[in-house]
C-alpha cells in the first residue's frame, strides 16, 4: 500500500490535491504538511503535520515515521512573490527540492512529483502553441528555479533511477483554496470581485493572453500522471499541459454572459512583463499522446462551476 507525503498541502493545489489523494487512497495513507496550521478544508480527515520545508531533519523523521513511500512536493514562491525576493525564492525552491531528491534515493521512496509551471518558458521561446521542447531561457527567478529543477530530476532519474514526475502547469483557476502569489492570479480574484463589485480592475491589460486550467482538471492530471505505467513516460523533463487560454477581455466576456452589468478596467503593473515573457499557448500533445492527458474544461464551463461555487462560498446571491 502507498503512504503519501503532500508537502505544502495547505497551498493553491496542496489543499485539492490532498482531498483527492485522500478520497482515492484512504484517509490515512495521505499525510499533510505545511508551514502553517491546517487549511480548515483538511481538518479532521487525516494526518496533518506542521513542517517548514527548509527542515530537513523533521522531513526525514516524518518519512520514516509515517513509513511514507511517496512525496508530492508543494511548497514554493510562485513568479509575483519571487520577484520581490529572488534569493529567498531560489533558496526554498532549490533547497526543498534537492533535499527531497535526496530523500527519496536514500529512503528509496517509489515515487516523488514536484510541479514544474509554464514559466520555464521566456521571451525567447515561440509564444504560440508553444512546444515540448524548445528554445528555454526563463527571465522569473521562479522559471529559473523551475526549469533548474527539471534538469534535476532529469539527473536523479537518470543517475539514481528515482521515478520522479512532473508537470508544467498553467495558471491554476481554482474556487476552493486560495490563490498564493502568482502572475495568473487574476483570473481567480475576478469571478470574486464580479460576484462582490461587479466591477474588476485588472493588473493585466485587456489582450494578455495565457494558458490556463480549471483546478479539477489539474488534479486529476497529476493523479493521471503519477498513476501511469512507467514505460508510457517518455520525458523525465516536466510535460508541458494544456487546456484553455484567454486573455482578460474574454474571461470578462464570459462572466458577462452571467452578470451583465459586470465591468472590468486595466491598470497593468509588474506583474504585466512576466506575462508578456509567457506562452499565449501550449502544445501538450506529448502528455496527450503519452500518457493520456485530456482536459474536461473550457472557458465557459469553468466560468459556470466558478461562479456558483463562489457564489455559494461567499454567500452571495
Ligand atoms: N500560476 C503561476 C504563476 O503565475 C505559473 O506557474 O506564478
Amino acid at each position: 500500500m502507498e503512504k503519501i507525503l503532500i508537502i505544502g498541502a495547505g497551498g493553491q493545489i496542496g489543499v485539492e490535491l490532498t482531498l483527492a489523494l485522500r478520497k482515492a487512497y484512504g484517509n490515512d495513507n495521505v499525510v499533510a504538511t505545511d508551514i502553517k496550521p491546517a487549511h480548515p478544508l483538511l481538518k479532521d480527515n487525516g494526518p496533518y503535520y506542521i513542517l517548514d520545508v527548509m527542515d530537513g531533519d523533521a522531513t526525514l523523521e516524518i518519512v520514516k515515521k509515517e513509513k511514507i513511500t511517496q512525496i508530492y512536493l508543494l511548497a514554493a514562491l510562485l513568479s509575483a512573490t519571487g520577484e520581490k525576493a529572488p534569493k529567498k525564492a531560489w533558496d526554498i525552491n532549490m533547497t526543498s527540492l534537492l533535499q527531497t531528491l535526496e530523500l527519496g534515493v536514500q529512503e528509496k521512496l517509489n515515487k516523488i512529483y514536484w510541479p514544474s509551471s509554464i514559466a520555464v518558458f521566456g521571451p525567447t521561446t515561440p509564444h504560440d502553441l508553444t512546444p515540448q521542447k524548445t528554445v528555454i531561457e526563463p527571465r522569473t527567478v521562479y522559471g529559473v528555479s523551475k526549469y533548474a529543477g527539471e534538469l534535476w530530476c532529469q539527473y536523479y532519474n537518470q543517475r539514481w533511477g528515482l521515478d520522479v514526475r512532473s508537470l508544467r502547469y498553467p495558471g491554476l483557476i481554482s474556487w476552493k483554496s486560495e490563490p498564493g502569489g502568482g502572475t495568473t492570479d487574476y483570473a481567480i480574484d475576478i469571478y470574486i470581485e464580479a460576484l462582490k463589485n461587479k466591477h474588476y480592475t485588472c493588473f493585466l491589460s485587456e489582450n494578455s493572453y495565457l494558458p490556463m486550467m480549471y483546478m479539477d482538471d489539474a488534479i486529476r492530471g497529476t493523479i493521471e500522471l503519477m498513476e501511469a505505467p512507467v514505460d508510457k513516460l517518455k520525458t523525465r523533463m516536466a510535460y508541458n499541459l494544456s487546456a484553455m487560454s484567454f486573455s482578460p477581455k474574454e474571461i470578462a466576456a464570459s462572466i458577462q454572459k452571467h452578470i451583465p452589468d459586470f465591468k472590468i478596467d486595466y491598470n497593468p503593473d509588474f506583474r504585466q512583463a512576466i506575462a508578456d515573457g509567457w506562452p499565449k499557448s501550449i502544445d501538450d500533445s506529448a502528455a496527450r499522446a503519452d500518457w493520456g492527458w485530456k482536459n474536461n474544461f473550457d472557458l465557459d464551463s469553468m466560468t459556470i462551476e466558478m461562479l456558483s461555487h463562489l457564489r455559494e462560498k461567499l454567500g452571495i446571491k
